[in-house]
């Protein structure tokens, strides 16, 4: 069958039918390209970028202006994937109208398809004044790193059962607000389940079990990229950091002993 572009009716089938969803980050042209070859449903120009890609201690610094440089590389390697640009801490958090604006800059200027925000109950006015200006929102609840100093640091969210609770409250009042999916980060998997059968749009888990709908992890995680610290839930299918340190030893060795350039990476004159 030939292959067409996702769409939010795509997803919410996917749901219906029990068929998983994929999600990885993507931050440039290059990582976004292939990622999409593959068949990856929707694809998360993630805050993490101030992680993995900027050198930031925490998502905290990233600027709409840093958000949107890379979404609109992302944006140029993608053909059928869904894009969805995270919108960076304090874009929308101060008032409807900023948010709105914000919002709207991922999809004018970036040409994204959707935002994620993170929050629940606290966050489902902001979430409705968005997806009524036209533009899909996608939700984030349990570990929300932007906040996560409130949360005090980077644990499991939900636990017991007043917080559990909160939490599918929380994925409920999102729905309500219009949310056309939701991240549920580091939540105990039976919360995350319940979660997600609770709620009409498609759940999204990353370190929130088997349950979700569909997963998403750090793309740069996934591949052994980034070594400053890889959390419990992350499957590294790849450590590309010590291939690539290999590869670039070895090229510092070939120019020091004269090596490369080759012959055949040579140009000769005419005459
Ligand atoms: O910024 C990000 O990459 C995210 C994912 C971890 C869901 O929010």
């Amino acid at each position: 069958m030939e292959r067409t572009k996702t769409t939010i009716l795509g997803l919410q089938n996917k749901k219906a039918r029990g068929e998983k969803i994929t999600m990885l980050t993507a931050y440039d042209y290059s990582t976004a390209s292939m990622i999409d070859e593959v068949g990856v449903d929707t694809i998360l120009v993630g805050d993490s970028l101030g992680m993995v890609v900027l050198g930031y201690d925490s998502t905290v610094p990233v600027t709409m202006e840093e958000m949107l440089h890379h979404a609109k590389a992302v944006r140029r390697g993608v053909k059928f994937a869904f894009i969805i640009g995270d919108m960076p801490f304090m874009s929308y958090n101060v008032s409807r109208e900023e948010a709105i604006r914000n919002a709207g800059r991922f999809i004018k200027e970036a040409g994204c398809d959707a935002v994620k925000l993170e929050g629940g109950t606290e966050m489902a006015a902001v979430v409705k004044a968005v997806v009524e200006a036209g533009i899909p929102v996608c939700g984030h609840i349990g570990l929300t790193p932007q906040t996560a100093t409130k949360l005090s640091g980077f644990r499991v969210q939900g636990k017991d059962d007043k917080t559990a609770r909160a939490l599918v409250q929380s994925a409920r009042d999102l729905d309500e607000a219009g949310a056309f999916m939701l991240v549920l980060e580091m939540v105990p998997e039976a919360i995350a389940a319940e979660i997600s059968r609770a709620v009409a749009m498609p759940t999204i888990g990353i370190g929130a079990g088997p349950g979700c709908d569909g997963q998403v992890l750090v793309t740069n995680d996934l591949l052994g990229l980034y070594e400053r610290f890889v959390p419990r839930f992350v499957k590294q299918y790849l450590k590309l950091a010590p291939m690539i340190k290999d590869a670039l030893s070895t090229y510092v060795s070939d120019v020091r002993a004269g090596v490369f350039p080759g012959p055949e990476h040579t140009f000769k004159s005419s005459s």
